[in-house]
C-alpha cells in the first residue's frame, strides 16, 4: 500500500479541470477529462517538448494541451496534435510519463510506478464518502502521522465518522487529508474544516495536538 499516495480529496479534481501535486519532491499533474466518463488522469507535469509544466494547460474533451504551444495529449498520454504542424503525423515516441491513479475514501491515489496491487477493497469504512478537504502542513509527515495516531501501513485513519490521510509533497512538509462518512452522526464538514486548521497550527507549533484531536471523540 506504501506506494499508493492520498495526493488529493477527489472533489478537488472535478470533470475538465487541472491541479498540480507533489509527491516526494516529484511534480504530478492531476486532470479530469471533460467527457462522459471524466476520467482522471495522473501525469509526469512536465511537457515533452519545452517543459513547460502541464498543470498550466486545459482540457479538451479527453485530452489535455500545454499552455506554451499547444501541444494536445490524448487519454493515452502520446501526443495527439501540434497545432504549428497540424498536418503532420505525430510520433508515438512523443508522449508524457503517466502514472497509475485511483479514486477512494473521497480520495486521489497516485502510484509513481503504476502500482497495480490497488487494494480495491480495503478497509476504507464506511461505504459512501464526503470529501472534507485537503491542507498544506509545515511539518514532516512523521509528526503529523505521529499526531493523528497513524502508522505508515495505514492508508486511511478513521476516528468515528472521519478519516483521515497524509502524504509528503517535498521533504519536511505533509498534505493533510480529511474525508468523512456521508449522512452520518457526528462533525460536520464546516466543523472539520476549521478542526483541520486548528490541528495544522498545533502541530506547525509544537503544541499539544491531544486535545485537539480529542474533538473528534
Ligand atoms: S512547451 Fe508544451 S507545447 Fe511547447
Amino acid at each position: 500500500m506504501h506506494r499508493w499516495h492520498p495526493v488529493s480529496v477527489v472533489s478537488d479534481i472535478r470533470r475538465g479541470e487541472v491541479a498540480g501535486v507533489r509527491i516526494g519532491g516529484r511534480e504530478v499533474v492531476l486532470w479530469r477529462e471533460d467527457s462522459a466518463a471524466s476520467t482522471l488522469h495522473a501525469w509526469e507535469d512536465r511537457c515533452p517538448h519545452r517543459g513547460m509544466r502541464l498543470s498550466f494547460g486545459f482540457v479538451r474533451g479527453d485530452g489535455l494541451g500545454c499552455l506554451y504551444h499547444g501541444w494536445q495529449f490524448g487519454p493515452a498520454a502520446r501526443c495527439r496534435l501540434i497545432p504549428a504542424h497540424p498536418q503532420v503525423r505525430v510520433p508515438a515516441s512523443i508522449h508524457v510519463a503517466a502514472y497509475g491513479v485511483r479514486e477512494g475514501a473521497g480520495l486521489v491515489w497516485v502510484s509513481l510506478e503504476a502500482a497495480e496491487d490497488f487494494p480495491l477493497h480495503a478497509p476504507w469504512g464506511p461505504d459512501a464518502i464526503t470529501p472534507v478537504r485537503s491542507m498544506h502542513v509545515r511539518a514532516g509527515v512523521t509528526h503529523l502521522r505521529h499526531a493523528i495516531g497513524g502508522a505508515e501501513n495505514m492508508p486511511v485513519v478513521w476516528r468515528g465518522p472521519v478519516g483521515l490521510a497524509v502524504h509528503e509533497p517535498v521533504a519536511g512538509q505533509a498534505m493533510l487529508h480529511v474525508v468523512r462518512a456521508a449522512g452520518a452522526e457526528g462533525p460536520s464538514a464546516p466543523f472539520l474544516s476549521r478542526w483541520a486548521e486548528r490541528l495544522r497550527d498545533a502541530v506547525e507549533c509544537g503544541g499539544e495536538t491531544a486535545p485537539v484531536m480529542g474533538e473528534l471523540a
